[in-house]
């Protein structure tokens, strides 16, 4: 009777292990999700043209601006850019990082804060930014330790410039 049990889990756990997977093997899924996987951008412009739909990584998910611009957030922001950021960046002009002139038609409000508060994850994984880190010659955004409150101040800020 022992024996019999024995035999009937050992054929029950070799059924098992030959149907794993489904019957698809793993190099046959890999090769499937490389077929899929479109390559990545290699020019910023490329990396660009879904910046509507990019909201980067980090700790802010895409989010829509109120219509009217918040003029004491304005302030706080314009503070906090003065203070933290213009060793690197000048409001019009290209400096050791991009002019925020504009910025709001090229990237979304949610990818502007995650670059201010995630950059070192975003030069790494996100397309845009990996491609802007290649532009300014492998300086990179530096992290600042902005709070969420104060990032969102500074993007106030650059929707008046
Ligand atoms: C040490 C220099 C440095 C400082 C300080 C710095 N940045 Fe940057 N920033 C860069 C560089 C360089 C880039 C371009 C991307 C890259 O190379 O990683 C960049 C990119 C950006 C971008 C993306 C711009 C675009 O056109 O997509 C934003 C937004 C930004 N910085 C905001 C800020 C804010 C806000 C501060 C202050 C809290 C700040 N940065 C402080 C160097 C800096």
């Amino acid at each position: 009777m022992k024996n019999e049990n024995v035999l009937i889990v050992a054929v029950l756990l070799l059924a098992m292990t030959a149907c794993g997977g489904g019957g698809q093997s793993q190099a046959d899924k890999s090769k499937e999700q490389a077929a899929n996987k479109t390559p990545d951008p290699t020019t910023l412009e490329e990396a660009e043209k879904n910046w509507q739909s990019d909201y980067g990584i980090g700790p802010v998910s895409s989010f829509e601006l109120p219509a009217e611009v918040d003029a004491d957030l304005v302030a706080k922001g314009m503070e906090i850019f003065d203070a933290k950021c213009t060793a690197c960046h000048k409001v019009d002009k290209q400096f050791i990082g991009p002019e925020p002139k504009g910025i709001l038609t090229r990237r979304t409000p949610a990818w502007i804060m995650n670059m201010i508060l995630n950059p070192d994850e975003m030069v790494q994984k996100n397309h845009i930014a990996k491609q802007l880190l290649i532009k300014f010659n492998g300086s990179p955004m530096a992290n600042q330790n902005l709070t969420e409150e104060e990032a969102r101040a500074v993007l106030e800020y650059f929707r008046t410039l």
